[in-house]
């Protein structure tokens, strides 16, 4: 188990990639540059780039979709793609937050817990430690229990280390939020059940079941007394946390292993909302936009991956834009160049061959390569998949990770206007035409330059460049971690 301690630090997801250099511009590949090692490689760029195509009208009508499924789901349980789940958050945090909280991160392949000191307006956040574990490949598909058991003993050891600054009232329970980063049937503040697992886990006994219910068995084991008084999704604590520093953040979206966008909605715009009652007539709505499917450029690579991964037909927004399989994207098409356009000599590595071998971190930093050799890309190329590789071999490399990172983000981008788009349409005329926040985080997004930028500028062509300089996309620095430690204080069972 390897574990690390940040203090005050900010948020750190799963998606990592070398420090970026500086953004290189995309080498077209022009007919001079052809050589023999990449003839037949050429016409299978081509096409992908032409299957991968997202001009402003596909994007458009991306987020026409996306608006119009958002609806849909407002409307009933199943009405389309997009749960729109309510997550039992009316109020946001304030600033006037005072105490020690917890938080638990578990959302990809790394597993965080955090504690925080609270000041109240004036001291806001005294102080706040982080440690991250990384989940051991094997309970990512083993039992439930084994899972939660792991999580409350390594947050069992983080609380043994409690001093310093934190300081827990005498007589009080310690609180923590729970972000839980999949689909969930949120039943109150404190408690939901699993829909199914994303992003590779598929973990047994755990579907079905009440989320919080499970954590709190495997703490009692532990002899941990702790209370869950909020359990969120990720993009709800991100939310959460960016709007503790700024009124203005109306959506969050989480780009990283997986991808997810929640959004502060009128709870008259909720059809099916029945018996909630929400004092701010305010609600915080969990889209869960990675299932979405309509009108996306799909290629035959993205469908075979599909095909082959543990959950076929769906989460195919994620499969196109997220961090877990940008990279695998980008290893089909080479394995097809390499096999039938020998862009790797004769021989095509085993290494080449397996499912995930390259990840997007090797993509974001292959594409930073700005020497003339191409160097770390014939190096990360090699160590990823075993192949050798010229330099033309290595141009040809670099453009398909850019067609894949190109539509990635310029879809990401679509998907955010398509909820601006939304959230216009019912506040008539409210939403645009002023400040508006859309916090971001995500290893993704935080560590691929040029994805960043495609979803930006996607963003910029569908809204016209009046509104856009309305609409502000910034990194949530403090992310998810500390957003549910204050939610766990919005709605601690103790006054605050
Ligand atoms: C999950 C979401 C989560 C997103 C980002 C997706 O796979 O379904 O609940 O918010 O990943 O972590």
């Amino acid at each position: 188990m390897s574990t690390n301690t940040i203090t005050s630090s900010p948020a750190v997801r799963s998606f990592r990639s070398p420090t970026p250099r500086s953004p290189r511009v995309t080498m077209l590949l022009r007919p001079t540059t052809v050589s023999s090692t990449t003839a037949a490689s050429v016409p299978i760029l081509t096409k992908l780039q032409k299957d991968c195509a997202t001009p402003v009208p596909v994007l458009r009508n991306i987020a026409d979709n996306m608006a119009a499924d958002m609806r849909a789901g407002l409307a009933a349980d199943g009405g389309s793609d997009l749960k729109m789940i309510l997550s039992f958050v009316d109020s946001l945090p304030t600033g006037n937050e005072r105490g020690l909280f917890y938080a638990l991160d578990l959302g990809g392949t790394n597993f965080r817990v955090l504690r925080t000191q609270l000041g109240g307006r004036d001291e806001r956040v005294i102080d706040t430690e982080v440690e991250q574990v990384s989940i051991p490949q094997d309970l990512m598909s083993g039992t439930s229990e084994e899972l939660f058991d792991f999580i409350a003993s390594a947050l069992a050891k983080f609380v043994k280390k409690e001093g310093g600054k934190f300081v827990l009232p005498t007589g009080r329970s310690r609180e923590t939020g729970f972000t839980f980063s999949f689909p969930v049937k949120q039943t109150s503040i404190d408690s939901g059940i699993l829909i199914k697992w994303t992003k590779g886990f598929s973990v047994s006994g755990t579907p079905g079941k009440d989320i919080v219910a499970c954590l709190n068995e495997a703490m009692g084991r532990q002899g941990l007394d702790m209370r869950v008084s909020a359990l969120v999704n990720d993009t709800v604590a991100t939310l959460a946390g960016a709007r503790y520093w700024d009124d203005e953040v109306m959506v969050a979206v989480i780009l990283g292993t997986g991808t997810n966008a929640c959004y502060v909605e009128s709870v008259e715009a909720i059809p099916k909302l029945q018996g909630h009652k929400s004092t701010s007539g305010k609600t915080i709505i969990n889209t869960e936009w990675g299932a979405f499917s309509k009108g996306l450029p799909l290629t035959e690579y993205d469908r075979a991956m599909d095909a082959e991964s543990i959950n076929p037909g769906e989460q195919l927004f994620e499969k196109t834009i997220s961090g877990m399989y940008l990279g695998e994207i980008v290893r089909r098409v080479l394995v097809r160049m390499a096999e039938t356009g020998s862009l790797f000599g004769k021989h095509v590595p085993e290494k080449l061959q397996t499912p995930f071998a390259l990840g997007t971190p090797n993509i974001s930093s292959m594409q930073q390569d700005t020497s003339k050799d191409l160097e770390a890309v014939g190096s990360i190329l090699y160590e990823a998949t075993g192949v050798d590789s010229n330099l033309d071999a290595r141009k040809m490399v670099v453009e398909v990770c850019d067609t894949i990172a190109k539509r990635g983000g310029r879809l990401a981008g679509a998907g955010i206007v398509g909820i601006l788009q939304k959230m216009e349409e019912d506040s008539k005329g409210v939403v645009f035409g002023k400040r508006m926040v859309v916090a971001m985080d995500g290893g993704l997004y935080e560590h691929y330059p040029q994805y960043k930028r495609y979803l930006k500028n996607a963003v910029a062509e569908l809204l016209g460049p009046e509104l856009s300089s309305h609409v502000v996309i910034e990194h949530s620095k403090d992310g998810s971690g500390i957003g549910a430690a204050l939610l766990a204080a919005t709605n601690s069972m103790y006054e605050h």
